[in-house]
C-alpha cells in the first residue's frame, strides 16, 4: 500500500520547501493514480470466451490480431481480465512504492500479456517508449517470479520483451498511420503477437495499410449481449439481494425492459442498473417493475 507521509530521507524538499514549486514546472502528474481496486464483478460471458479462445490463438501463433466492437459491449474489460493487467498493476504499485510486492499474481504468469491503452495524441516518442515499457514490465514480473530478483545482465530476457507473448494495445484508432506503422516495426523485430482493439470500422482502415493489414492473421469481431445471456446476467445480479416481497413475474417483466432498452450494451445496462437502484431505494420499492426501468431510463439520455 502507498504510505501518505514518505520515510524523510526519501523526502527531496528542501528547507523550508512545502513543495508547491512542483505545481509551477509543468511536469504534468508526478505519480502515476493508484491502481482501482476492481469496481464491477467480472462475469465471464459468452463473449468474454470467445475473445480468451481469439487472444490465445494469436498469442500461439504470434500473429496480429484485429479485434473490433461498439463502445461499451466489453472489449476494455476483457482484454484486461485476460491479461490480468488490474492484478499485475496493484502487484507493480505495492513493488514500486517499496514495500514486498508479494508473489506475481498467477494470471500475469498464466497470460504473459502486456496491455496498453495509447493517449488520445500520442507522438510518435510516446509510442516508441511505450511499446517496449509494456512489454518489459511483463517479462520483468516472469523472472521476477523465477528469481526473487531482476539482474538485467544476468537475466537479459527481463530486460527487453522476451518473456512477453502478446501485447494488446486497445484504443488502437487513436493510433495513426505513424503509431501503426511503429507497431509493425515493433512486431517484426519480436517474437510476439499483437492485437489491436478498436471501433467498427477499424477494420476497414487497416486495410489501406497493406503493410499492417497483411500481417493480420486473424480478425474477431466483439459482439454484445445477446438476450438469452443478458437475462441470464441480470437475473443473476438481482436473485443476488433479492427481497422477501419480490414479485417474480413484475421482474422477469423488468429485465425484458432492460433488455429492449440496452440492446445488450454492457456500459449501458450497468448504468441502468445503477439508476434502477437509486429510484428503488428513494421510493421504497421491493421489485423492480417496468415502471421503475422507465423511469431510469429517462433519467439516462438514451433511449429518447
Ligand atoms: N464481462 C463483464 N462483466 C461485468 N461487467 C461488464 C462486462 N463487460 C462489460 N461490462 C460493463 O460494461 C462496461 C463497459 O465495458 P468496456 O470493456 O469498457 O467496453 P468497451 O471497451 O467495449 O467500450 C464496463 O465498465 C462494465 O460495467
Ligand atoms: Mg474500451
Amino acid at each position: 500500500m502507498p504510505t501518505t507521509e514518505p520515510a524523510p530521507d526519501r523526502s527531496i524538499l528542501g528547507k523550508n520547501d512545502d513543495g508547491r514549486r512542483f505545481l509551477t514546472r509543468g511536469l504534468g502528474e508526478l505519480v502515476p493514480p493508484a491502481p482501482r481496486e476492481e469496481q464491477v464483478s467480472f462475469l465471464v460471458t459468452k463473449e468474454h470466451r470467445r475473445f480468451a479462445e481469439f487472444a490465445d490463438t494469436v498469442r500461439r501463433h504470434r500473429h496480429v490480431g484485429l479485434c473490433w466492437g461498439p463502445p461499451g459491449v466489453g472489449k476494455t474489460l476483457s482484454a484486461r481480465h485476460y491479461a490480468g493487467t488490474d492484478h499485475w498493476a496493484r502487484w507493480q504499485h505495492t513493488l514500486t512504492s517499496g514495500t514486498d510486492p508479494g508473489a506475481v499474481p498467477e494470471r500475469v504468469l498464466q497470460a504473459r500479456t502486456a496491455f496498453w491503452t495509447p493517449t488520445v495524441n500520442a507522438s510518435t516518442r510516446e509510442v516508441d517508449r511505450a511499446l517496449p515499457r509494456a512489454c518489459q514490465e511483463i517479462s520483468y514480473a516472469v523472472d521476477y517470479h523465477q528469481y526473487g530478483k531482476v539482474d538485467p545482465f544476468v537475466h537479459p530476457a527481463s530486460a527487453g520483451s522476451a518473456l512477453t507473448e502478446l501485447l494488446i494495445i486497445d484504443e488502437a484508432d487513436r493510433l495513426r498511420t505513424v503509431g501503426l506503422e511503429q507497431v509493425r516495426d515493433y512486431y517484426d523485430r519480436h517474437r510476439l503477437g499483437v492485437i489491436l482493439i478498436g471501433m467498427p470500422g477499424i477494420e476497414k482502415r487497416l486495410a489501406r495499410y497493406p503493410q499492417l493489414y497483411s500481417r493480420i492473421g486473424f480478425a474477431h469481431e466483439y459482439r454484445s449481449l445477446g438476450p438469452d445471456e443478458l437475462t441470464a446476467v441480470l437475473t443473476r445480479r438481482w436473485q443476488s439481494d433479492k427481497h422477501p416481497d419480490e414479485d417474480d413475474l413484475a421482474q422477469a417483466a423488468a429485465i425484458t425492459t432492460v433488455a429492449r432498452g440496452t440492446g445488450g450494451n454492457s456500459r449501458l445496462v450497468d448504468r441502468l442498473l445503477t439508476q434502477i437502484e437509486r429510484i428503488r431505494q428513494i421510493n421504497h420499492l421491493p421489485t423492480v417493475t417496468p415502471e421503475v426501468v422507465e423511469a431510469a431510463r429517462e433519467a439516462l439520455l438514451f433511449g429518447h
